[in-house]
């Protein structure tokens, strides 16, 4: 294993990724091995730091995808060697799945202590477990993550940091973006990082270079740099990236005069849900990501209310580049634009889209054949627009746009109402 950051040929998520899919659609490694080695890898580092220290207790706290499967192998493995060790789900486990899930119920059947944040019900018992450990191991997040960190990862990673405990992370630290370094609001903070297969360049910029502490790239069974060569030839194309592309260096409009990032959206592309704001702000437009300020963190609020999480949807404008002083968007520009979310929608195959404020819900009706539903927001909020079938089966909700409440905080209540609707959606 190597223990350099620098010269290392950092990859990016996408070619990560693409390099995992290669592995195991090309040359036939089972993604279970794959899984298998990262965790085994991430146990021998542990091992050896608890030996050093004298650490005994060990938490792993784990989120629902391929993360927290490495952490549940890594936790198998330390269990054999005699740790006490416990895993603390922090998501529901009915919603682990493929090797996650398998190795998560091995776990069980061998009655290593396992736990839901969810069934622990309060952030202070987690908190007592937190205390009691030796060493924390860190497999919420994996490279996958892009978005804003909502509640209650927020305060779960506040939590870890609080500690004061040795965390290890596993691939990277949860809540840094592998691809820029950049945490939106906050990420964990590592004595060491395990990271898998290659160095990733999220961990060599930016807060990522301090934040992952010291690196230790494992050899999970990935082939070297040679045979790399020959698939990175052939780039697996990913849809975020796809829209990426499409969008490029935009100059449809004057906007991209003014702008410092494109807001192209983020979240989930296998959404149910798909949130559309109006345009880019301040924050948005100096970080690329969309409702990272002020209303974002109202937004961020409703969604916790209704119990849907910010990873569960996707969130995009109709605008993509910020408007001057944030003036309204202008006729011309939304026409220009909207390809872009109209793109976005045929990817995303939304269930309900969720218009936020009269320009995107104007749009949107219109899109859909509901013309003549257009009204001002606050007459048509909270209600559910069907189109005709022969058009759509997308689900429309007009919402007031969250920046209202900035401005008249009684108007919480009227949008928390209306999210509910969303929850029985
Ligand atoms: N307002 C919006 O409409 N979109 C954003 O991304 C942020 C604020």
């Amino acid at each position: 294993m190597s223990r350099l950051k620098e010269n290392l040929n950092p990859v990016t998520a996408e070619e990560m990724k693409a390099l995992d899919a290669w592995a195991i659609d090309v040359l036939g490694l089972p993604s279970i091995v794959l899984m298998e080695n990262a965790g085994l890898r991430a146990a021998e580092v542990v091992v050896s730091l608890a030996e050093e220290e004298g650490y005994k207790k060990i938490v792993t706290v784990c989120g629902k995808g391929n993360n927290a499967g490495d952490g549940f192998v890594c936790a198998r493995h330390l269990f054999n060697r005699g740790f006490d060790v416990e895993v603390i789900l922090v998501e529901e486990e009915s919603r682990l799945k493929g090797d996650a899930k398998t190795n998560y119920d091995i776990l069980k059947k061998m009655k290593v202590a396992t736990s839901c944040l969810d069934q622990a019900k309060s952030l202070v018992l987690f908190k007592e477990k937190l205390n009691k450990a030796d060493l924390l191991i860190d497999a919420i997040f994996g490279i996958g993550f892009n978005s804003f960190l909502a509640e209650p990862y927020r305060s779960i990673i506040n939590l870890m940091n609080g500690s004061n405990k040795s965390i290890i992370s596993l691939d990277i630290p949860s809540g840094v973006n592998a691809d820029t370094g950049l945490v939106s609001s906050t990420a964990v903070k590592a004595l060491k990082t395990v990271t898998f297969g290659r160095i990733k360049t999220g961990l060599t910029l930016n807060q990522g270079l301090n934040l992952s502490g010291e690196v230790v790239i494992a050899d999970i069974s990935i082939p070297d740099k040679k045979t790399e060569t020959c698939l990175l030839k052939e780039p697996v194309e990913t849809e975020d990236r796809r829209i990426e592309n499409k969008l490029g260096n935009c100059q449809k409009c004057e906007l991209y005069k003014t702008r410092t990032n494109i807001v192209a959206g983020e979240g989930n592309l296998n959404a149910s849900i798909l949130f559309i704001g109006e345009a880019p702000g301040a924050n948005e437009d100096k970080t690329g990501h969309p409702f990272c300020g002020a209303a974002g963190k109202v937004l961020d609020e409703l969604l916790n209310s209704a119990g849907i999480s910010r990873n569960e949807v996707y969130i995009a404008n109709i605008l993509k580049c910020r408007p001057p002083q944030n003036r309204n968007p202008r006729t011309s520009e939304i026409q220009q634009c909207s390809v872009y979310l109209d793109y976005q929608i045929e990817i995303i195959k939304p269930k309900v889209i969720c218009c936020l404020g009269n320009f995107s819900t104007a749009y949107i009706l219109e899109k859909f054949g509901l013309k003549d539903k257009i009204e001002g927001i606050s007459k048509i909020h909270g209600k559910i627009f069907v189109p005709d079938p022969k058009i759509s089966d997308i689900k429309i909700v007009p919402l007031y746009h969250p920046a209202v409440v900035t401005y008249n905080v009684n108007m919480k209540g009227v949008l928390k109402a209306d999210f509910k609707i969303l929850a029985k959606i």
